[in-house]
């Protein structure tokens, strides 16, 4: 679809360093994203906990269902630090649930298979893949 000149960016998440904007790309162009006047920045996934606080997502699929948790100790969700959203990723789209201070840092979809990747992101910590 691209002509492979230049990396995909579907899915990618991009964001402004001067205002917050953070957007995900549901279609891949060859323009570069900018924001305020400046290129967006390409958000990096991490992948391994460091630290006490753990973001890495955990991951338990069943017959009908995937149920992610964030941390083994629960995250933290209070207003000043929690996670603003988990997205599972499968083959053919991506599913998202976005949650509020006070809420569980967990998310059941109704997912059968084919899962390719979880991202979490954090509010200060940033954003957190486990592939599979
Ligand atoms: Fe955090």
């Amino acid at each position: 679809m691209n002509g492979g000149n230049y990396m995909t960016k579907k899915l990618q998440i991009y964001k402004c360093e001067k205002c917050g904007n953070i957007i995900e790309v549901l279609h891949d162009g060859p323009g570069e994203l900018s924001c305020c006047g400046a290129p967006m920045a390409l958000y990096e996934e991490k992948t391994e906990d460091a630290g006490k606080e753990k973001h890495l997502p955990l991951v338990e699929k069943t017959d009908t269902q995937v149920k992610v948790y964030v941390g083994g100790v629960s995250h933290p969700m209070e207003d000043s630090h929690f996670i603003e959203w988990i997205e599972v990723i499968t083959d053919g789209g991506s599913f998202k649930k976005f949650l509020l201070p006070n809420n569980k840092p967990a998310a059941n979809f109704n997912i059968l298979k084919n899962v390719k990747e979880v991202r979490i992101y954090c509010n200060i910590h940033g954003l957190w893949s486990r592939k599979f």
